[in-house]
This record gives structure tokens, C-alpha cells and sequence, in this order.
């Protein structure tokens, strides 16, 4: 397979740090940054247990940094903390007390700002009321919320009380709210009336409502008051929060947890229909996405710090949650959309508090190159001093863009190659000492060691394609997937034994630089948002319409990759309208975020003689590169399929 990957992309230009950021940087040397990777591959448990013993609060010290090998490596062994203690309390006995935690405007334009005092207050009452409604360490609570100061509280109260946390974005459907509920076994589930996108309401909970009818594990629902939009409250099973929260006390000690108590499940898309539940642990995510924060971003307590991801995905908890918080930062948290009401909102925030760091995605940058250079040129962005990127390889096109308009030449960017797995930024130049080339995520940080290999597992040469894998434990990485530790192993390791391997096909320059090329299985990235084609094709098999069906992704100038469903309808090729209702019925299955772009009604669908789809030919056919009528000529596709086949 390695064969096929084949890398076009060739850039050349390069760009040093400024001097006065490599001055002032954490890491400000290329020998700190060598000294430093060196003994992290050669002694990861000295590395990691330093960075642990000085950066964590230990209620009880652990006795050995690292015990096995991959995929079943524990870390820091015997030890007791709390990354919700790592995150607000050990910053009361400082200076950062009083200092903003979180800086959050809500669509509409309203605004709080939480001290660390603050944070700390409202998460012991949330706390109580968790304990209050049953929940024990151990336990299980769904979180489906907008992105509201409501969503870290919970996320930290849970983190408190051992209890593992399991959000799900707000653009999931009632049925895939439930899928993870039922999967989890989760107890309670905390939401809002619904949250403000582009000027309108998205419902939450009455698509709770909904979900609990097929989740019967769900004891207790916890409503936030955000929109005012109406609900229904069922009796000794609904509570409004701010109810709750009235009558708890703010005193709720953390409770010291092993370091590898489960910390949160985050559900992502493989390369099966299933969801697969990313299980990490307490001590070793907490460390991993405080070291990274403040390696890659550079981060200092002057910052002001805004990533404009979504809580509900990985980039969130990592980067708006766990990882700033834990090193005191002030983060800038944002409820609603970047063009609402203009398209100027993003620019409009950076201008207005100052922000000095800002993470966002590819797919964003896009839509802001279309909209116009007139819209950030509006406002002043001078305050920035780095920029981040992550959730797909960044087009050089858009790197340039960003580094030009936005960082007005001056600022660093960050390419930030992880996934949900790896819990943390595995690949990223670093912000003070790294040249960075556009397009590529350069060199894998300290305590990561990453290799290009084919498909026996040995290492490529330099610009050649391969496989993306990891070959030693990191302490952020995944433990399991909830509940399926076989399924673990072998989508993770059982490819390549004793390496763990990503998924992704990318290269190593000259340089020893990485360029990421993109999901080598199928799984799609649409806007920066892993779906597997098979959860899309499931869904739409579940219609009674449908007879089979084949999705695809095709390249998309905003979206990065669209979706394509080729569909065998039972009967007759229906009328259009078919086509909405089945990208309703995908949306209501799935959620918004799974929209079809295209609906291709066919009678027939490619296959190789053995019966398997050849996906390859629609991929070209959706991406226009074989031309296609809408369905006459996918007649022609099992005949031209068959040719191919009496040839191989
Ligand atoms: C892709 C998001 C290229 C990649 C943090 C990976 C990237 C998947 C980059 C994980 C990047 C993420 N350059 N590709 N900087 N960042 N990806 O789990 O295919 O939502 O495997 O985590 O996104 O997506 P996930």
C-alpha cells in the first residue's frame, strides 16, 4: 500500500523565528531541543518522571515513571492526583489567584470572565451536586453542551471526583447521543436548553430527551438555562443547574485518584461503523498536554491564549481545557460561529482582548481567505504573537495566507500534527527554534519518537511515502478503547506489531521534516472532523430506500473533504426530493456535521470480482477526475469494473 502513497507536494521556502521570539522562547536553542529529545528517547522515564515530579501535584508519590512497553504502558506507577487540583487549585496558593482563567463571549455578545477563584468555586458546587445526584468515583457523565463556562466546570468537577467524562458535540443527533451513552454506560448527563449558532438555536435537550428513550443507563439530566428556548423537565429525572447550584456547597476536597484512573472517554470515527471510545487516564494526559501547551505555544503568563476549537472534539479538551489551565493561563472561550454576525466576529475578538495566541483550523483559514482580506484588515491584530494550526495537513497556499494577513509576517506559526489518540501534540515546530516550511508540521517534539516505514515496518528513505507511526510510549497516549481492549490492540498495534500506527500516510524531507498527506483508511476529514465512511454509509442502508450504498470523500475548497454517497435505491431510481430526505435521515442518524454534499442515486456500484467496492473509481469519479453524468454512465462502472478486473 505504501507503494501508492505518493507525495507531490514539493515547497521550498522556509521561515526562521524572529530573534527576539527565540530570545524570550521556552525552548530557545536548537542544542536545548536535541539535549532534550535525546534523553527522552533514551531515558523516558527519567524525562518524563522529572517533568512529572515537578509539574504535578502528588498526594501520593509514584514509584516507577514507566512499567511496559506498548500498547500496555502504565505511567508513574502508584501515584495519586487530580488534573482537576493540577488545574484550578494549585494555582490558589499563587498570584493567579485572581488572574482571568477563562475569558468567555457568547454569540449574542454576551460575556463572563472567571478568576481561577472563581473556576474553582463553581467546580466544587458542581461537584456536590454531582455527588448529590449519585455519582461516584469511577462513574460515568455525559456531557452534550454549548460552548459555555458551564461545559469546562463540569468537565473539571467530573476530573474532581473521579468521575470520567464523556462529552459529545452539539452537532451529534439524538441517536448518536445514545449510541455513546449506552456505549459508556453513562449515569448522568449534563446539557443545556440548547446553545447560539449563527444567530439561531441548536436544540440540546430535546434531542437528550430523545436519546434517553434508548439509553436507559441514564439516571439524572442537568440542564443549563442558556438559550431560555423551552424544554420539557420530567419530574425526578431533570434538574435545572442553576438550581443545583443554589443550595451546593463550594467545599468538595479533589479526590486523590490512581494516575491511571480513567480521566475521560472521547468517542472518534475509525474505520469501522462503530464509534471507537478513546479512554485516557489521569496523570499522563495531564502532563502531556501541559508540557505541549507550554513547549509548542510558547506559552507565558502575559498571554492571552484562544483556540477556537470545540470543546466536544480533542483539540478542546486538550487545548482550551487541560493543557492551559494546568499551566495557569488566560483562555479566551468562544460560544458561536466566525461569521456571525459578519465576518469579521474572530478578528473582532482578537482585537477587542487582546489575544496574543491563536489555534484554529485549516479548513477555517480557507473560509476566511474567500471571505476577503478586508475583514481581518478591519482590525487590529497586533497584539499576536503566534499562531496555531491543526486538524489537517495545511495547504502552503493557506499557510502563506495566514502568515501574511494574520500574523502580519512577525508571528511563528505552529502546525500542529495529534490526533484524539495521542491525547497531545505529537509533531510541531518549535515556536522560538524552528524554521518552519509551509506545509509541514516539521519535527516530532521532545519524548516522541516517530518514524516513515512501509508495510513490513522498516523505515523509508528520505521523500518517501509511508506510513506515519510512533515507535515508544508517550504518557498522553490512549490506554484503550473503552470496553474493547482486543479492538485497542489491534486497530492501533495489529498492523504493525509494536509500533503504533496512526492511520496516516505522510513523508520525512531531507531535513528530517514531516509532511502529513492524509488518512490512509476511510476515514474522512471534513473540516477538520474525523467521520468514517462506513458510519455513513450505515446510516444510509438504515433507510427504507436504500438498497446499498458506498461513500466516499472528495476534495472540497473549505471543507477539505465533501461527502459523496453513491446509493443503490430499492426499486427505481426515485425523484430528487429522494436525495434530501436521505441527507436528513444521515443527519438525524448521525448529526449535522455528517451532511452529504452530493447524493448519486446509481443501479449499480463497482466492484471487483471478489465483491468489494472499488473505491478508488468513485473517489475519481467524485472528485470529477473521470467524467460522470449522474447515474447513466455508473451503469457502465460494473462493465469497466470487470475490465479492470480480467486484467489484473
Ligand atoms: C489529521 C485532531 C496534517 C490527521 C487533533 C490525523 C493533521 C487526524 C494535522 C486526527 C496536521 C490533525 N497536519 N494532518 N497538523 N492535525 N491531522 O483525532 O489525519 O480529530 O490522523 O485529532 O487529523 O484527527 P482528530
Amino acid at each position: 500500500m505504501s507503494n501508492n502513497i505518493e507525495s507531490t507536494l514539493h515547497e521550498t521556502r522556509k521561515f526562521a523565528p524572529p530573534a527576539e521570539f527565540t530570545s524570550l522562547a521556552h525552548i530557545s536553542s536548537e542544542e536545548q531541543y536535541q539535549q532534550m529529545w535525546n534523553r527522552a528517547k533514551d531515558d523516558p522515564a527519567g524525562f518524563w518522571g522529572d517533568l512529572a515530579k515537578e509539574h504535578l501535584h502528588w498526594f501520593k508519590p509514584f514509584d516507577q515513571a514507566m512499567v511496559g512497553t506498548m500498547p500496555n504502558t502504565k505511567w508513574f506507577v502508584g501515584g495519586e492526583t487530580n488534573a482537576c487540583y493540577n488545574c484550578v487549585d494549585k494555582h490558589l496558593s499563587t498570584w493567579r489567584k485572581n488572574k482571568a482563567a477563562i475569558i468567555w463571549e457568547g454569540e449574542p455578545g454576551d460575556t463572563r470572565v472567571l478568576t481561577y477563584q472563581d473556576l474553582h468555586r463553581e467546580v466544587c458546587k458542581f461537584a456536590n451536586v454531582l455527588i448529590q445526584l449519585g455519582v461516584k468515583t469511577g462513574d460515568r457523565v455525559t456531557l452534550y453542551m454549548p460552548m459555555i463556562p458551564e461545559l469546562t466546570i463540569a468537565m473539571l468537577a467530573c476530573a474532581r471526583i473521579g468521575a470520567t467524562h464523556s462529552i459529545i458535540f452539539g452537532g451529534f443527533s439524538a441517536d448518536a447521543v445514545a449510541d455513546r451513552n449506552n456505549d459508556a454506560q453513562a449515569k448522568v448527563v449534563v446539557t443545556a436548553d440548547g446553545g447560539w449558532r449563527r444567530g439561531k438555536e441548536v436544540v440540546l435537550k430535546k434531542a437528550v430527551d430523545a436519546s434517553l428513550a434508548k439509553s436507559p443507563s441514564v439516571q439524572k439530566v442537568v440542564v443549563v438555562r442558556r438559550t431560555g428556548g423551552e424544554v420539557q423537565m420530567t419530574p425526578d429525572r431533570d434538574y435545572w443547574w442553576h438550581e443545583l447550584m443554589d443550595g451546593a456547597s463550594a467545599d468538595c476536597d479533589a479526590v486523590p485518584v490512581d494516575s491511571e484512573h480513567p480521566l475521560f472517554i472521547l468517542y472518534t470515527s475509525g474505520s469501522t461503523g462503530k464509534p471507537k471510545g478513546v479512554l485516557h487516564t489521569t496523570a499522563g494526559y495531564n502532563l502531556g498536554t501541559m508540557m505541549t501547551t507550554k513547549w509548542v505555544f510558547d506559552l507565558k503568563d502575559e498571554d492571552t491564549y484562544w483556540c477556537t476549537a470545540d470543546i466536544g472534539w480533542i483539540t478542546g479538551h486538550s487545548y482550551i481545557c487541560y493543557g492551559p489551565l494546568a499551566n495557569g493561563a488566560s483562555v479566551v472561550m468562544f460560544e458561536g460561529a466566525p461569521n456571525w454576525p459578519d465576518n469579521g466576529r474572530f478578528w473582532e475578538i482578537i482585537e477587542k482582548y487582546k489575544v496574543s495566541i491563536f489555534y484554529t483550523a485549516p479548513t477555517a483559514i480557507r473560509a476566511f481567505i474567500k471571505w476577503g482580506d478586508e475583514w481581518p484588515n478591519k482590525y487590529d491584530l497586533s497584539s499576536l504573537r503566534l499562531l496555531g494550526s491543526v486538524g489537517e495537513p495545511i495547504n502552503p497556499e493557506a499557510w502563506m495566507w495566514y502568515h501574511k494577513v494574520i500574523g502580519a509576517e512577525r508571528c511563528p506559526i505552529v502546525d500542529t500534527w495529534w490526533q484524539t489518540e495521542t491525547g497531545a501534540i505529537m509533531i510541531s515546530p518549535l515556536p522560538g527554534i524552528t524554521s518552519t516550511k509551509p506545509g509541514s508540521c516539521t519535527r516530532p517534539l521532545p519524548g516522541v519518537v516517530t518514524e516513515i516505514v512501509n508495510e513490513k515496518g522498516e523505515p523509508v528513505p528520505a521523500n518517501n511515502g509511508g506510513l506515519l507511526v510512533i515507535k515508544q510510549s508517550w504518557p498522553s497516549m490512549l490506554r484503550t478503547l473503552y470496553g474493547d481492549h482486543k479492538r485497542y490492540e489491534e486497530v492501533y498495534f495489529g498492523k504493525l506489531p509494536g509500533l503504533y500506527f496512526a492511520g496516516d500516510g505522510a513523508r520525512k524531507d531531507e531535513d528530517g521534516f514531516y509532511w502529513v498527506m492524509g488518512r490512509i483508511d476511510d476515514v474522512l476529514n471534513v473540516s477538520g472532523h474525523r467521520l468514517s465512511t462506513m458510519e455513513v454509509e450505515s446510516a444510509l442502508v438504515s433507510h427504507p430506500l436504500v438498497a446499498e450504498a458506498a461513500v466516499v470523500g472528495f476534495p472540497h475548497d473549505i471543507k477539505g473533504e465533501g461527502i459523496c454517497c453513491f446509493v443503490i435505491p430499492k426499486g427505481e431510481i426515485p425523484a430528487d426530493e429522494a436525495k434530501k430526505e436521505l441527507i436528513a435521515h444521515v443527519r438525524k442518524q448521525i448529526g449535522a456535521l455528517a451532511t452529504p454534499d452530493q447524493i448519486r442515486f446509481t443501479p449499480a456500484l463497482p466492484k471487483t470480482r471478489s465483491g468489494k467496492i472499488m473505491r478508488r473509481l468513485l473517489r475519481d469519479i467524485a472528485a470529477g477526475r473521470e467524467s460522470a453524468g449522474d447515474t447513466s454512465t455508473l451503469e457502465d462502472f460494473s462493465i469497466l469494473a470487470k475490465l479492470r478486473d480480467d486484467e489484473e
